[in-house]
């Protein structure tokens, strides 16, 4: 009771014991920074063997840390490690640890250092680590897209434009289309690490310091290419953080793509394909159900990815140099699109790897619609001549009349087509057929069964180098 007095009855609220819990509550990120310990050693050992090897701390001192550092490593893996709010966040945790464990000798660690370096190595360390296994997993979605994309090099399916039957494509040359747009996700990401892979530990709080030490031994013993250049630029730059939401954003609406047409494709109107049960749920009223859940899942989780980036992006803008507590806002942004894309990077693989797909019923519909209607302009073209206009106009009057007879293109009978031009020959059948109309597309990037099997070997040798 007496306690609750304490707090500010206007805008003490739930903070039972006034200001300074408020100011704890809004302050500490040990909530969220823990996920970074593992960094935070490792970034602190370097740190210190550099700071012994210049002779700025002596071996015996720095001994005493790795020691004490590796104690709290294992412990914290053990679960053991008790956090605490009132020390703020993952360093001030693992700092005060260490001074319960060595003594004196662990107030020598932040010599040359300071909270604000230490934060930007530990995030650099972690989200470089992230990139490496989203890079993983798009191999492994990559590799699921080729196999199917092999499997049906040949299967017809319509291709669509504003979701209307457009011309008739193959299922392996759409799967295709998905393995250009993962493998730029992947570029994408090899481009960020190489970017984001120089050291900021050194720059101390902001300016850099009088104590000669080594940033290019620390960078190195990190994994990093090279120190920054700026000290300044080292404390107050997250570019490697929204590039990391960047290219995790693009890849998350390249999922909602996929993931939005897997649900149309498995709609019972559809019929394109049947996911497995391991990837969809029955209703628990309407039995006759399969809900794409999984699907709808990633493409809802996508505004979530997107979203991180637009928070980070926002709470940058008005950052002057260089650090500001502001700052603290980027590691949750981080984490949650990481573990975000982390999972619909494997449902999606997953959903691909197991679905079956429904050839009779893609190819029904690859036929309907009078979809091989510019195959039709095409042959007048090439075979008679004509410009491609009045093709066009000829072939619109041929989907008039198949509409008026109600049957497809390749149903009119040769007397129906001559009637709308008398140059026709029965030449012409061999591209009204779904099949046939695909098999002639080899152009370059076509949807040729022989050019999409070209696609595959092409992607197929990169993956490895990739
Ligand atoms: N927890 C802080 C963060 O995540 C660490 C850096 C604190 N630096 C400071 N000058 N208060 O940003």
């Amino acid at each position: 009771m007496s306690d609750k007095k304490a707090s500010n009855q206007m805008w003490g609220g739930r903070f039972a014991s006034g200001p300074a819990a408020i100011m704890e509550a809004i302050n500490a990120s040990i909530s969220f920074d823990r996920k970074l310990y593992a960094q935070d050693i490792r970034g602190s050992i370097a740190h210190s063997e550099m700071l012994a090897q210049t002779g700025i701390i002596s071996a015996a001192d720095q001994e005493k840390i790795s020691h004490g550092l590796n104690t709290i490593l294992a412990e914290i893996e053990a679960g053991t490690f008790e956090f605490s709010t009132r020390l703020e966040d993952i360093h001030m945790n693992v700092e005060a640890r260490l001074a319960d464990l060595i003594g004196p000798a662990a107030g020598r660690l932040h010599t040359a250092r300071s909270r604000n370096d230490q934060v930007a190595v530990d995030l650099r360390l972690w989200v470089k680590d992230e990139c490496f296994r989203v890079a993983e997993a798009l191999k492994g979605l990559i590799t699921a897209f080729l196999a199917r994309a092999e499997e049906h090099a040949a299967t017809v399916m319509p291709g669509f434009t504003h979701m209307q039957a457009a011309q008739p494509v193959t299922f392996g040359h759409h799967c295709m289309a998905y393995v250009e747009m993962f493998a730029r996700d992947l570029s994408r990401v090899r481009d960020a690490i190489e970017r984001m892979d120089e050291s900021p530990l050194g720059a101390a709080a902001l300016a850099g310091t009088s104590f000669p030490i080594d940033r290019h031994q620390t960078a190195t013993a990190l994994g990093f290419r090279e120190p920054m250049r700026n000290s300044l630029d080292s404390v107050s730059d997250r570019d490697f953080a929204l590039e990391f939401l960047g290219l995790a954003a693009i890849c998350a609406t390249h999922l909602s793509r996929l993931a939005e047409e897997i649900i149309i494709w498995s709609t019972p109107q559809f019929g394109f394909v049947r996911l497995s049960d391991s990837f969809s749920t029955g209703s628990s009223i309407m039995p006759q159900k399969k809900n794409p859940d999984a699907a709808e899942l990633v493409r809802g989780k996508t505004g979530r990815v997107t979203g991180h980036l637009v928070g980070l992006l926002t709470v940058m803008k008005g950052m002057p140099l260089t650090y500001g507590k502001d700052m603290q806002e980027d590691k949750e942004s981080v984490f949650d699109a990481a573990e975000t894309l982390d999972l619909m990077l494997a449902a999606m693989t997953g959903m691909m790897r197991d679905m079956t797909v429904n050839t009779a019923a893609m190819k029904k519909a690859a036929g309907a619609g009078y979809s091989t209607a510019t195959d039709l302009a095409d042959w007048l073209v090439r075979t008679l001549g004509l410009p491609f206009r009045e093709a066009h106009h000829i072939t619109g009057r041929a989907v008039a009349l198949a509409e008026d007879k109600k049957v497809g293109l390749d149903r009119l009978s040769l007397q129906d087509l001559q009637s709308i031009h008398l140059g026709i020959s029965a030449d012409v059948f061999s591209v009204l057929a779904v099949q046939n109309s695909v098999k002639s597309r080899t152009s370059f990037g076509g949807t040729a069964p022989s050019e999409v099997r070209k696609q595959i070997r092409y992607w197929k040798k990169r993956l490895d180098k990739a």
